[in-house]
Order: C-alpha cells, then structure tokens, then sequence
C-alpha cells in the first residue's frame, strides 16, 4: 500500500522539469509543508492535500507517453497552481487548446498584468519580469478561466479561476529571477489550508516517528563527521535515549585537523557518551601504499571503509538478531527519485542507496530521520537540537576526505608551451609566461572528464592578477592540453620548470596538509568570508620550486549544486596571510597558489 500522504501539505507533483526540488524548498520557505509525489498519484491520495502544485516537464503534452496527472485533481476543491507544463496538462484537462508556441522563448521576459492579476499576481504592479522557458503554450483558456498575464510573444502568460482556486502560470515563478516569484508563491500557499512548517514544531514530530519505527529496537549509526549524520546521531540519541542508540565514527586518517575531536566534544557537552571512535588510519594507510591513479583510490577508501565498519560492528556484537537496526542520514533530494532524474541516463548511485542497503531497507532495518530535510533544514535541526552553529554551517566535505586532495604521481609528465600549443597557434608573452606544472588534474570539457595540465602565473601587481583571472577562462579553451590556471603572488618563485617528486597517499603527505587545510579555515572564518565560499578544497601537489618541495593549491569556489562552480578571487590582504603561513608553518611547502579555475574547464577537485 502506498503511504499516506502528510496531512494538508502541499503536493507537488513531478512532471519531470529540473526544479521539482526548487518549488518544494520554496514552499517550505513559505511556512507550508511540501512534499514532491510521482504526477499519476491518485486524486484519492491526495484528498487530504492542502494544495497541490503541478511543475514544468521537458515534453510537450502532445508528445506520446507523455506524464499525465489525474484529471480528477481538479475537482477536490483545493487549490491547485500548473505551472509551465503543469499549465499546459490543466489546460488540456479542463477543455482548453495547447499548442506549439511560435518561438520558444527562454530567459527573462517582462508580462504586463491584466484584471488586476488576481489572487496571485497582486504584488506585480502593472508588469514585471519572469523567466519563461517554454516551446508550447495554451491557445484557448478552459472556461471559467480569466486571463491574468500576457507577454509580447505569449500571450496567455497567466491566468486563473478564482472561483475555483485553479492558477496557471507559463513561467517559473521558483527561481530568483523571476521578480515577485516569491510573492506568488507565497500568495498561493496562504490560499491553501497547509499545516504551518517550521524545525522547530518538527523536532516533536519526527521524534514521534522514529519511536514508532523504531518500536523496541536499537540503533547502530556509522557517524562520517560530516553535518548529515551528526544531526541524525543526535536526533536519535535524544529521542531514543543513549542506552538504545550506538555511534562508530572510523578515522580513516584523512579527515580534518582536530575534525575527530571537533564532533566528540560537541557530543560531550550534549551528554552523549556512546560514540565509538576507531583510529583505523594505519589500516588506509596500509591499503593506498604505492596506488596513485584517482579512481583505484576512491574505490579502495570506499571498499576498506566498509570492510572495517563490518568488522567493527562484529566485534561490537551489533547484529540484526539482536535488535539492532541500521541508522542513516539521508536527506530528502537522496531519497526522491524526481521525474527530473528518473529518467536521466546515469546519474551516481548515492552511497545511501546501494543495494546491500537498499535491500535492508525494504526489510525494513533502516532508519532514516532526517529522509524528509532539506540540508538547510537539517542544519537548523542540528542547532535545535543544541549542535554548535559553527559545526553545523561547515562546508561540504567529499567522502574520500583529503584522500582526493592529495595529489597522488608516480612519475612527472613535464609539459612545455611548444608542446602544448597546437601547431601554429598564437599566444600572447604573457600567456607563455606562465611555467607549466609537469602534473595533470582532473577536468570536465565537453560532455566528458578530462586528465590534463595546469599553468601558473607569478605575480603580484594588482594588474597582472586581474589579467590572470581573465586568462582563466580563456587558456583552457586556447590550449587543449591545459585545462586549470593558477595564481602565485611571489613573483621571486618563479622557476625555470618545476621540481617534482613521486607521491602517494602517505601519512606524512595528509599530515602536511592537514595542516595546510587549518591555516585555510582559521584564517577564512577570521575574514568572515566562511559563508561567502562554497566549498573550498586545499590540495596538495608532488611539485615543488626547489628539490624535494612540494605546493599547495587553494581552490575557493562558489556555486549552487557543484554541477557549476565559480572560483573566488580572494580579497588581496586575506590571500597574502594565508600565503605567508602556509610558507612559515607548514615545513616542505614552498609554493601556494591560487585556483583561478571556473568548473567547467575544472572540477572542483583536483582529483
Ligand atoms: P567535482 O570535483 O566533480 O566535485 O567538481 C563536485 C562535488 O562533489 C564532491 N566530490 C565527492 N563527494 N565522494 C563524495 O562524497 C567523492 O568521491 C567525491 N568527489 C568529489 C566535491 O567535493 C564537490 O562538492
């Protein structure tokens, strides 16, 4: 049977358009509890909805196969808002005409409000501008239906049944470009009778949830360090008591610099005592001697991580027999497989989700507390429940930890500008003056990664930086053998060609730049630029300016969702600190550069 639904959210229902996601967070933002349901979900199911929102899709409602919802949705007498192809399926249902636009228009586009605008356009004054993106659109209103917005090129742009509390907008009023957007959803969830959303009244909730699921058994949880299952661990050990409740937290020997000790002590201070943490470091250690190639590395950190979490939860006597059930912190975007991504050719398995687990799951042995959060929402439980703020605001971490930070070579692959520039291009001086590291890193260009070199620039002129900065955009798609720019601010570095010696994944190696790593975060969080940077990944490379040296890489970025990224020139002062430390306090460093590199033509790691 299919589970119910929450009692008066607001559904919506996933036609397959990329923001799915988006509107359910928007909502939520607005006070209202939202859920994201496949579009054929029952009109029974959902009668107990307290509105329901229809999202955009990549087909055309003419297309064969394409998504359908229940017609009879229209007629519970809720609210309901089709937007995009959501307008186009409510417009077919109801006896309207879809067709295929004259042009399809993308981008923003300035609607003129028409009738005052009704229930949802009322804060737009007399225009304002959305964002479209759309081939098809509606041609004839269903009956009843009162035009509410118009564009140049659309003209049925908006438009509504009052009466019926039936919206319909051609455009996305979710994302931030579209002005008044929020507004219009909040206008629609204040017509919608939804049960108030807010962390705070939810910690009760779902404390009621996990008692009921749990019922007389105990909970074994694999604690990473990382935000999601701290909360969870906390969640769980308040809810349930620590006697029921058993943390392991493995150190696999490359995670942050007092990281361990970091969650432990916030712990502590909650009273909870029953983390077990095993330093397994040597056994990692063990495992990547001599293994340098990026994959092999990640999929042996992967596979050693659960060949120790088997052995210790053994050794602990932790077995489903017992009573024990498994606990994760999967969040909401993990366990919803939207229309959006459904149907998307090969998208990474979440580690969550793999099949020994999945099968748990359906046997019912997993627990997951926090599988209806956002992140945002997870973070401000994690301070409900009495986490510190800094602890639960840290920047996303990989799994493999500094693992795919440290830049692992066997032998140097020196590279030099005649060799990098393809026959008979022309570079300025300044671009080939920039020595390039006999190193590669990853990259994503065209559809594909990519495995190749980066160049770095020396100087501190204020001017020449700027120009480095634009040379980033433009190197990588001049010189397909390059695909990273970097920055170094001493200009008396400069070498003739880089050093470079073999490294791998060592203790000595992770220990360097964990200190590295520290220096980075004392001194972001002194300039209170934490929160302005996304991620900001230090890595360390095999390549020095002088004989056995060594350098590092520091690669703020901002982004949205890490499928993009935007490297952030640091503010001069913060960078040159940071510069100088690294040199002072971390013994072998003797270079530090700056990634000036977008994504694409660079990923966000190195590796
Ligand atoms: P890239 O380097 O592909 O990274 O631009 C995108 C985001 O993914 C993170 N990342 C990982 N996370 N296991 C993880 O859990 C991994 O193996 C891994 N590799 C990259 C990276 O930190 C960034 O946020």
């Amino acid at each position: 049977m299919e589970a119910p639904i929450h009692p008066r959210s607001i559904v919506i229902l996933d036609f397959g358009g990329q923001y799915a996601h988006l509107i359910a967070r928007r909502v939520r933002q607005c006070g209202a509890y939202s859920e994201i349901l496949p579009p054929e979900t029952s009109a029974d199911r959902l009668k107990d909805a307290a509105g329901i929102i229809l999202s955009g899709g990549p087909q055309s409602v003419y297309d064969a196969g394409s998504p359908k919802a229940d017609p009879k949705i229209l007629e519970l007498g809720i609210p309901v808002l089709g937007l995009c192809y959501g307008l186009h399926w409510m417009t077919q249902a109801l006896g309207g005409q879809v067709k295929g636009g004259n042009v399809k228009e993308y981008g923003k586009t300035r609607i003129i409000i028409e009738n005052g605008g009704g229930a949802l356009l009322q804060d737009c004054g007399d225009s304002c501008t959305v964002w479209m993106s759309h081939g098809d659109e509606a041609a004839r209103l269903p009956d009843g239906f009162t035009l509410i917005a118009s564009s140049e090129t659309c003209k049925h742009a908006a438009f509504s049944d009052e009466d019926r509390r039936l919206f319909a907008l051609q455009f996305h009023p979710e994302v931030t470009h579209s002005e008044h957007g929020f507004d219009m959803l909040r206008r629609f969830v204040a017509l919608c009778d939804a049960a108030p959303w807010a962390i705070e009244n939810y910690t009760g909730y779902v404390g009621e949830q996990v008692k009921q699921e749990v019922s007389n058994r105990k909970v074994f949880m694999l604690v990473s360090g990382g935000v999601d299952s701290t909360v969870a661990f906390t969640l769980l050990n308040q809810v349930l008591g620590k006697d029921r409740v058993q943390g392991l937290l493995v150190d696999t020997g490359l995670m942050r610099k007092n990281e361990v000790a970091l969650i432990k002590n916030a712990f502590d201070h909650l009273g909870i005592d029953n983390l077990h943490v095993v330093d397994e470091s040597e056994t990692f250690f063990e495992k990547l001697k001599g293994v340098y190639e990026p994959e092999q590395k990640r999929k042996i950190i992967g596979d050693t991580f659960l060949d120790v979490q088997k052995r210790v939860s053994e050794e602990m006597d932790l077995r489903v027999e017992d009573g024990w059930m498994l606990g994760q912190g999967t969040i909401y975007p993990d366990t919803i497989e939207t229309g959006g991504t459904k149907h998307a050719d090969k998208i990474k398995t979440h580690h969550n989700r793999v099949d020994a687990i999945q099968q748990m799951i359906e046997k019912g042995l997993v627990i997951e507390p926090l599988k209806e959060l956002y992140k945002d929402e997870v973070r401000a439980l994690g301070e409900e429940l009495g986490l510190p703020h800094d602890l639960v605001w840290r920047h996303p971490f990989p799994g493999p930890g500094l693992g795919v930070r440290i830049l692992c070579a066997e032998q140097s692959s020196p590279l030099s500008w005649e060799q990098a520039v393809p026959n008979g291009a022309q570079l300025t001086d300044f671009i080939q003056s920039g020595v390039i590291l006999p190193v590669k890193s990853v990259g994503v260009q065209g559809d594909g990664r990519t495995y190749r070199h980066a160049v770095a620039y020396f100087t501190d002129d204020l001017r020449q930086i700027h120009d480095v900065h634009v040379l980033a955009t433009m190197v990588p798609n001049a010189v397909p053998t390059l695909n990273r720019v970097l920055l170094c601010i001493d200009p008396d570095k400069k070498p003739k060609k880089f050093t470079f010696t073999p490294g791998y994944l060592t203790r000595a190696r992770a220990d360097l730049l964990r200190e590295a790593d520290a220096i980075v975060d004392d001194e972001m969080r002194r300039a209170e630029l934490y929160k302005e940077i996304w991620q900001f990944p230090v890595v360390l490379l095999p390549v020095g300016v002088q004989d056995g040296g060594q350098s590092i890489v520091l690669r703020p970025i901002t982004s949205i969702d890490a499928m993009s990224a935007d490297a952030k020139l640091l503010p001069d002062d913060v960078l040159r600190t940071i510069n100088d430390r690294i040199l002072a306090e971390v013994p072998g460093i003797d270079a530090v550069f700056l990634d000036l590199t977008n994504k694409p033509p660079g990923t966000i790691e190195w590796e």
